[in-house]
Parts: C-alpha cells; sequence; structure tokens
C-alpha cells in the first residue's frame, strides 16, 4: 500500500493509526510548570500531567542535573545478586519510609505494567512457597486499569483491552463498588484457589470512579478474613495524588504490595516500584529461596537519581499538602459544569482527580469537544466511558482550574454546534 501524504513511521500508543495518519500529529517540544507547548509556540493547559505522571510540574532542570550527573558517573549497572548503585539503594530506602508498609522492601521496574505483572507474578510465587501451588486466580474490579503486560492484560476491567489475544491467565473481575460481590467471588472460586486481589484506589483510566464510602476498608477486610493478598495499585494515586503520600495511607489499606510508577520520578524518566510487605517477603528470604524475576532496567541508576530529585521537590515544596488542598479547588472549579445542558456528570473529590462526562445521544460529542479545547489551549484526553480526564499537576493554580472549566464549557458548546 502506498504511503498517505501525512503518514508517521511512529505508531503511536492507544492510538487509531488511521486517523493519526489522516490528521497528522500533535509535537509538544516543552514544558514549563503546569503548561506545555508544540512546534510553533502555542500554550496548552496539561489538564492531565502528561499520563497523570507530572505531579511536580514540567521544565524541572534539578531532576535533569540530577539524571545529567548520574550518567556522567555512570547511567546504570546491573543489579542482579549484591550489585547495586548508591541511587537505587538509596530509593530503595526512601519509598520504604515513605510508603504505609512498614519494612517494606523494594523492587524496581521500568513502569506500571512491569509493576502489576511483578505483583502478579510475586502473589502466585507467595502462595507456591507457602505449599499452595493451587491460590493463583487473580481478582481485580470492573472498569479497573492495571497496564498492558501479560498480567496487567489478564487482570483488565475494561473489556476491550482484553478482546482478541485468546486465553489470558486466569482471573474474575467483580463489580467496581460492591464489595459482597468480591466476597461471593471468593466463596465461589474458593478461597484455596484465590491469589490476590488488585485494587485503585480510586479507579483512573476506567473513569475516575472514587472509591465509595467504606469500600476500601470493606474489601482490605474480606481480604484479610479470607487469606486472599491485597494488592494496592497505587501507579496514579501514589507520590500525592490524593493528598498524601500514597492513597493506602489515607485509607489505612495496610497492602500486603503496593504498585506505584510515574508520580515516582514524575515522568521526567521511566521508572515503576514493586512496595513488597514483610510478609510476602518472608517465604523468598529462607535459605535456597530465590524470586527468579528481574529486569534489565531494575534500579536503573539515572532513573532513581530522576526519582530522588523529584522526591525533594516534592518534599521541599510542600506539594503533598497542595495536591490535598487542589482537591478542593478542582471540586470547586468543575461544579459549574455540572449544571451544563451538555454535562451528564462530574466525577471526582478524592485527589487531583476529576472526569467530565457528557449527555448521551451524540456519539461523537466528546471526541469533538476534546478537539474544540485543544484549539483553545487544553490538552486532555478520553477516559474508556468517553469521559474527559482531569489531573493536573500540583503546580496547578485555582485560576488554572477555573479557566479549564470556563474551556471545557465554551469547548462543549463549540462541539454541539458543529453536529447541529
Ligand atoms: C492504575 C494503573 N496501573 C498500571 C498502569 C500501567 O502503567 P504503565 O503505563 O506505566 O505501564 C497504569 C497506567 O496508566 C495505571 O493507571
Amino acid at each position: 500500500m502506498a504511503d498517505l501524504p501525512g503518514m508517521t513511521r511512529y505508531w503511536h500508543p492507544f492510538a487509531d493509526m488511521g486517523a493519526v495518519d489522516a490528521s497528522g500529529e500533535l509535537a509538544i517540544v516543552r514544558g514549563e510548570g503546569a503548561y506545555v507547548f508544540d512546534a510553533v509556540g502555542k500554550r496548552y493547559f496539561d489538564a492531565t500531567a502528561g499520563l497523570w505522571y507530572c505531579n511536580v510540574g514540567h521544565g524541572r532542570s534539578e531532576i535533569a542535573d540530577a539524571a545529567a550527573r548520574q550518567m556522567r558517573d555512570i547511567a546504570a549497572y546491573n543489579n542482579y545478586g549484591d550489585l547495586t548503585t548508591p541511587a537505587a539503594t538509596e530509593l530503595a530506602e526512601r519509598v520504604s519510609a515513605l510508603a504505609p508498609v512498614p519494612a517494606s522492601r523494594v523492587f524496581f521496574v521500568s513502569g506500571g505494567s512491569d509493576a502489576i505483572d511483578s505483583a502478579g507474578k510475586l502473589a502466585r510465587r507467595y502462595w507456591y512457597e507457602l505449599g499452595k501451588p493451587e491460590k493463583t486466580v487473580l481478582l481485580s474490579r470492573r472498569n479497573a486499569y492495571h497496564g498492558v503486560n501479560g498480567f496487567g492484560t489478564s487482570i483488565g476491567g475494561i473489556e476491550a483491552n482484553r478482546e482478541g489475544y485468546g486465553p489470558l491467565l486466569e482471573s474474575a473481575q467483580v463489580d467496581w463498588d460492591s464489595p459482597s460481590a468480591l466476597d461471593e467471588t471468593i466463596r465461589r472460586l474458593g478461597e484455596d484457589r484465590v491469589a490476590a486481589f488488585f485494587c485503585e484506589p480510586v479507579i483512573g483510566a476506567g473513569g475516575i470512579l472514587p472509591p465509595p464510602d467504606g469500600y476500601l476498608a470493606e474489601v482490605r477486610r474480606i481480604c484479610r478474613d479470607r487469606n486472599v493478598l491485597f494488592v494496592a495499585d497505587e501507579v496514579i494515586t501514589g507520590f500525592g495524588r490524593c493528598g498524601h503520600w500514597f492513597a493506602s495511607e489515607r485509607f489505612g489499606l495496610d497492602p500486603d504490595l503496593l504498585t506505584c510508577a510515574k508520580g515516582i520520578t514524575s515522568g521526567y524518566v521511566p521508572l515503576g516500584a514493586l512496595v513488597i510487605s514483610p510478609r510476602v517477603a518472608e517465604p523468598f528470604l529462607r535459605p535456597g529461596v530465590m524470586w527468579r524475576h528481574g529486569y534489565t532496567y531494575s534500579g536503573h541508576a539515572a532513573a532513581c537519581a530522576a526519582a530522588l530529585a523529584n522526591l525533594d521537590i516534592l518534599e521541599r515544596e510542600g506539594l503533598i499538602g497542595r495536591a490535598a488542598e487542589l482537591e478542593h479547588d478542582l471540586v470547586a472549579a468543575l461544579e459549574p459544569l455540572a449544571g451544563h445542558s451538555l454535562v451528564r456528570e462530574v466525577r471526582g473529590g478524592t485527589g487531583v482527580l476529576a472526569a467530565v462526562a457528557f449527555v448521551d445521544g451524540d456519539h461523537a460529542l466528546p471526541a469533538r469537544t476534546l478537539a474544540a479545547l485543544r484549539r483553545l489551549g487544553v490538552l486532555s484526553r478520553l477516559l474508556a466511558d468517553g469521559a474527559l480526564q482531569i489531573s493536573p499537576s500540583f503546580v496547578s493554580t485555582r485560576a488554572d482550574l477555573d479557566a479549564l472549566a470556563d474551556a471545557i464549557a465554551a469547548a462543549v458548546e463549540v462541539a454541539a454546534g458543529e453536529h447541529r
């Protein structure tokens, strides 16, 4: 087939490549705080903090300098066996101290999907080491997003992301808001078959669904009572997005395993981590036992150096507390939109996380609104149900959020007008 005029060699993630070829790419060339710029200098409010990751905002030369310094010394070295770099060891100490998992160990990976697959493997292997090799089934929630690797695809709660791959791993999805659905599923499958329950404290890509009151405490209790490991997927909520270092702290979750990524470096360099409780670590510390798992870039020194500089900024500038304030600012700024005739609902209220869902009836309305927003100087994206994702960086101001709400109201009017 002949190349189309606008065709790119770059196959974009989660992209309708036919549409990209037809309409072209938007290249972002620079970022500054809560804003990014394209190649012709047009400024956009970054309503999504990249992809839920840029907690400290763009253009922080302190992070670039830390990574560059580390690269000049040594960019990375294999961390298998007894090898490490000071940056990896220091970051593990720091993440372990920040995470609400006392005496935890920290296993580094390259992103959220790796963290999830590592958690799935470790959970199953844990039960194997305890003489219960039949405890292999992984549970998760409908609408959940746990990345795109093998385990993450298998336990994903967004059906479209699982389709077309043939048999996946053994898993079951339960209603996202119902502790009794989890309890019944564990009973049906049998406690002796279920390894772990994966849970985003606030469902992110599946639509920004904050936990119903009491939900998290109840599912945590069920997992404890039924001897099922509780895995908090904090890839989005970790490093401040819910106004605490981790949402597990806010909700008292005491997870057996905790996955994180994104905000650990604010996205300056890819990095993820699996925080492992002493309970899960214990069988692997026995003589002769070894977890045969690891990635080339586990504990990549330059990534860890960037993370340390990012944590310094979060601490020094009090950005976790700022995120707690922004949670309220975001609700207040978006509130007027809930009364708009073209808006079905505004979801949020837990963390710097919100979604604006549009009325049904016109399937193209969300996409047209997104395009209009872009013209108005706001970059966002659509979540699984077509709602707009709002998850800005912690350096955003109340004025930024008010302007964002105004832009959304204007964009949806423009989009509706295009249809008439
Ligand atoms: C809750 C959650 N888990 C896992 C992932 C996968 O992370 P990554 O895209 O870094 O592989 C994501 C990504 O958005 C996520 O939101």
